[in-house]
């Protein structure tokens, strides 16, 4: 095979340990990361070029290969189970060589370990660990500025980052290559809240429920995750959609590891026309709420103990009359689950996002919808443990004001 044809296929990846993994690594020649970083596992195909960074020492040990593509779990007992994504490597050379100072130099480089490496990187840092002395940083600068850009970002901006604050927004509907359900369906959820759930509190092959699936974005961002989804509608837009109304699920008890809603608001949205949508019922009506709640009964009743519910819904302003239909929601949600966060998302895409809705907005004084909550709802591990350490939590304070006032 030609030179060129053969750094064309180069990529490389760089794997991180620390003095107390590093052992197990190269023992077991697997390298392994957490959740945070299973989208750099998921990128990793068979063949690649990879270098395990000890950042404790500062060593850099090249070069492996990776014998199988990354997954979940390949090696159960590695690291007794704290780093389930997983890739199995070789050597790639008899000899595995170091770089000493291995963030310096990487940074010289321009090169940032979590990422993906590319074709000029991955030959700068083989070349490097072939002979440090001998490595001729000219050429290096003369090809980094060669590089385009976009390209390089074509490779980190496939999927969403994963949120860190409990104030989200993203500039768009879905990510990546392909469709994350339809953005001409009104009320389409942004795929990237469900990515995010689905990275947090799922592992691939884990069962994800959607009840009021729409257009499928859950589904698709769990193709895409690998992991199981079911998803129900009354009215099914796509034939993977199951008819279904979410007020009772034909699953088992305790049998799902995440379900999504991202229910009506209300009745702002005509979906259909099925006698049994929620979204026919006013937000202003408690009736809208006791629906909704025979929805959550049904999702406690098939989630598995320990395991979460996201609940995505937004307040209404009709009329010169606000209803606060996210309180109104949670205070349902939390009878029967535990609240482990409450999310604000920015509503940017929807049709009062215009010139005229802002001057109405100034003009009659009041605001336009600009976020939703997105609650996330914990199913409790044991109903009772849960509620003795609620009246604990109650009795210390009251103790508190007691010796306060006494
Ligand atoms: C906000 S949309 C869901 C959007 C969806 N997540 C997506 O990304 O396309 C709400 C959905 O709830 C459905 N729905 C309303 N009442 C329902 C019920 N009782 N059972 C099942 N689905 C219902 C509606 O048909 C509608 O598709």
């Amino acid at each position: 095979m030609a030179e060129s044809q053969q750094l064309s296929a180069l990529r490389g990846h760089i794997f991180a340990c620390t003095k107390s993994t590093e052992k197990e690594c190269l023992e077991g020649m697997v390298f392994g990361t957490n959740k945070i970083y299973a989208e750099k596992i998921n990128r990793v195909k068979a063949g690649d070029k990879l270098f395990l960074l000890n950042v404790d020492s500062d060593k850099l040990y090249g070069t492996f290969q990776a014998t199988s593509d990354g997954g979940f779990n390949l090696v159960p007992e590695a690291w007794k189970g704290k780093y389930p994504y997983q890739v199995r490597v070789g050597r790639h050379k008899e000899e595995i060589k170091e770089m000493e100072n291995a963030k310096k130099v990487l940074s010289k480089m321009g090169i940032s370990w979590k990422g993906s490496l590319d074709e000029y990187q991955t030959k700068a840092i083989l070349s490097y660990l072939g002979d440090p002395q001998a490595f001729d940083w000219g050429p290096l600068a003369a090809e980094r500025g060669r590089v385009k850009k976009p390209e390089r970002a074509g490779l980190e901006s496939e999927k969403p980052r994963l949120e860190s604050t409990t104030h989200w927004d993203y500039p768009k509907q879905s990510y990546g290559t392909t469709p994350k359900g339809s953005n001409k369906y009104a009320g389409v959820t942004p795929a990237f809240i469900i990515y995010n759930l689905v990275q947090r509190y799922t592992d691939p092959g884990d069962l994800v429920v959607d009840p009021m699936a729409g257009s499928g974005t859950t589904l698709d961002v769990c193709k895409e995750e690998g992991r199981k989804c079911i998803v129900y509608d009354v009215v099914p837009t796509r034939p993977e959609i199951i008819q279904n109304d979410a007020r009772k699920l034909p699953l088992p008890d305790n049998s799902v590891d995440l379900v999504f809603i991202d229910s009506p608001y209300g009745d702002n949205i005509r979906y259909n026309e099925h006698p049994a949508n929620i979204g026919h019922i006013s937000a202003e009506s408690e009736e809208f709420y006791d629906e909704l709640e025979k929805v959550m009964v049904e999702s406690h009743r098939v989630l598995k103990p320990g395991k979460v519910l996201g609940w995505l819904i937004g307040d209404q302003w009709v009329k010169k009359k606000f209803t606060p239909v996210g309180f109104k929601v949670h205070e349902r949600l939390s009878k029967h689950f535990d609240t482990v966060d409450v999310i604000c998302v920015v509503r940017r895409s929807q049709s009062s996002n215009t010139g005229i809705w802002y001057n109405r907005a100034i003009r009659f004084n009041f605001y336009l919808r600009g976020f939703k909550y997105l609650f996330i709802m914990r199913k409790p591990l044991n109903e009772e443990i849960s509620q003795k350490k609620r009246k604990v939590a109650w009795k210390s304070y009251e103790r508190v004001k007691k010796r306060e006032s006494g």
